[in-house]
């Protein structure tokens, strides 16, 4: 049977599909079992279950824009297998996003009241940035993944010492976000310009500052 290929509507209304979905559903329905599963929670005090919930929520906010970003990309791609390997990685993030959502709900805090401009800035960057081709897509890909990762070795040194669960979550997600940034590699990310990736820090830097607090 001759597989539908997708128009570019068809792709726009699927991203729009997904985005609505992302912010509006509870995202408690990881496909893979919880990292924090098998260790027990202690009471932190208050200012270290703050601050821990600071970072998670940091966190979160994070994947809220990494499915902007990758559906932004999908949204887009040329290349039907690179969509594909897109929405695959947007799937694998969601379950990052669904164990910072349970986390935070065990740290009795709340998402980022700024999660659906997280999402909105990230898909029209994503999507911006694949529209100049594949290979500079992955490379955003290649390059976020980076500078997550670099975000989440800082937060496995801020988390305070006896929450074993927020460290056991965030350590998992390291570890798939490095690979994330290797399979973009593998796929042929160009290497951006310097602007742009302290153009990318410094966004960041805006978001992850205000989703401590907000
Ligand atoms: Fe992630
Ligand atoms: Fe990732």
């Amino acid at each position: 049977m001759q597989e539908r290929r997708l128009t570019p509507l068809d792709r726009l209304l699927a991203g729009i599909n997904d985005a609505l979905s992302t912010v509006a559903v509870p995202a408690n329905r990881a496909a893979r079992e919880y990292p924090a599963a098998d260790i027990d929670d202690v009471e932190l005090d208050a200012r270290a279950k703050a601050h821990a919930a600071g970072l998670i929520r940091v966190n979160h906010a994070g994947e809220i824009a990494a499915q902007g970003l990758y559906q932004g990309h999908a949204a887009v791609a040329r290349d039907e297998e690179v969509s594909a390997q897109m929405r695959q990685s947007a799937a694998e993030e969601f379950d990052h996003l669904a164990w910072c959502e349970q986390r935070l709900a065990e740290l009795d805090d709340k998402p980022s009241k700024l999660n659906t401009l997280w999402y909105a800035g990230s898909f029209a960057i994503g999507a911006a940035s694949g529209l100049f081709g594949d290979k500079w897509s992955l490379g955003f890909i290649r390059e976020t993944e980076r500078q997550v990762c670099e975000h989440l070795s800082s937060h496995l040194q801020g988390l305070p010492d006896e929450d074993a669960r927020s460290r056991a979550i965030v350590a998992q997600m390291r570890e798939e976000e490095q690979e994330h940034g290797e399979k973009a590699e593998a796929a042929g990310a160009a290497e951006l310009p310097r602007p742009v990736k302290d153009l990318m820090r410094l966004t960041a830097k805006l978001m992850t500052g205000s989703a401590y607090r907000l």
